[in-house]
């Protein structure tokens, strides 16, 4: 009996993951797979293809490539953002089946977005005018969420819905208020605030309005975006592309300018 092989054989897989990336392991990945279904599919797609969360399939990640990085982002979440931290919910060998089931879904092919980014810029400040309702580094209006970093935190999908179908999927706090005063003028802005007695809201210029209720004609909360469904037919295909490969390029870079 070779005592050397017999040796190797008890090392924990652990101790192997630790310099490099541990190798594909099917039984492991698919044990992530289950764990993965009910916590992470809600924004990260029932395969990883993202959605609200960031595509995981790409085998890049913004928060680091090593394992330990995987884990670490799993474990402690994206401080900041909508990635929560799962310390709490799962087992340290249920993060580590996940990490090998992201591996294993890991396309390694990094398509390119078709557009151009710096016609996509020109597009955005001036023809889209987005730039009314979002801000990008220091520049541009407060209404809409800021984008200084969307890049890293959406998919393309999602971020093609954001613009052409933006009622699609509204972000929780952007839904539209509308309150007609007594005098019978109108104010439409994005919810700022809304209870049974009072509703708050900021409007385009970035104006912010409080009011109470009984003070008011009528105030009402919709689930629609104040984004215009229209961009699809403002821009073309190519435009839309162009419009893309900005907001994926947006990564925080901005916020220093
Ligand atoms: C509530 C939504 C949400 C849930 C649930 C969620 N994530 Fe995330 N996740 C995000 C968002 C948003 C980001 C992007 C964070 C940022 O802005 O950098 C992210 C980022 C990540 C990243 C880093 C990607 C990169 O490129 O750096 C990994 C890895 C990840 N999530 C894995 C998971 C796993 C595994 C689960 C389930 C255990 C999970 N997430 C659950 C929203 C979510
Ligand atoms: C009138 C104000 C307004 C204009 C103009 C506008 N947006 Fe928006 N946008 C919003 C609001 C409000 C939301 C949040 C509600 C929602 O989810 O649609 C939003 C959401 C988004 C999101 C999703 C952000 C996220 O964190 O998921 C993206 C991406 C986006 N807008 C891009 C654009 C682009 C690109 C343009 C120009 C072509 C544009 N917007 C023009 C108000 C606006």
């Amino acid at each position: 009996m070779n005592h050397s092989i017999a040796i190797l054989l008890l090392v924990p897989a652990a101790a192997w993951a630790q310099p490099a990336n541990s190798p594909p392991d099917p039984d492991a990945a698919a044990g992530g797979g289950a764990a993965f279904r009910p916590y992470c599919t809600p924004c990260h797609g029932v395969r990883g293809e993202g959605g609200r969360g960031p595509d995981l399939t790409r085998g890049v990640y913004a928060t680091g490539d090593k394992d330990a990085d995987l884990f670490r982002t799993i474990a402690n979440g994206v401080p900041g953002t909508e990635m929560p931290g799962f310390a709490a919910d799962l087992r340290d060998e249920d993060i580590t089946r996940i990490v090998a089931f992201l591996r294993s879904i890991a396309r390694h092919e990094v398509a390119g977005i078709p557009g151009d980014r710096a016609k996509g810029e020109k597009l955005f400040w001036e023809k889209g005018g987005c730039g009314a309702c979002h801000v990008v580094g220091v520049r541009g209006g407060r209404m809409g969420p800021d984008l200084t970093r969307i890049g890293p935190q959406r998919s393309l999908q999602y971020l093609r819905d954001a613009v052409l179908a933006p009622s699609k999927d509204i972000l929780p706090g952007y839904a539209t208020i509308t309150v007609i005063r007594r005098d019978g003028t109108k104010l439409v802005g994005v919810e700022r605030g809304y209870d049974n007695f009072s509703a708050q809201l900021m409007d385009v210029a970035g104006n912010y309005y409080s009011f109470l209720k009984s003070e008011v004609r009528s105030a009402a909360r919709e689930t629609r975006s104040l984004m215009t469904d229209q961009y699809g037919r403002l821009f073309t295909p190519a435009e839309i592309d162009d419009l893309l490969a900005y907001l994926v390029s947006l990564r925080g870079a901005e916020a220093a300018r």
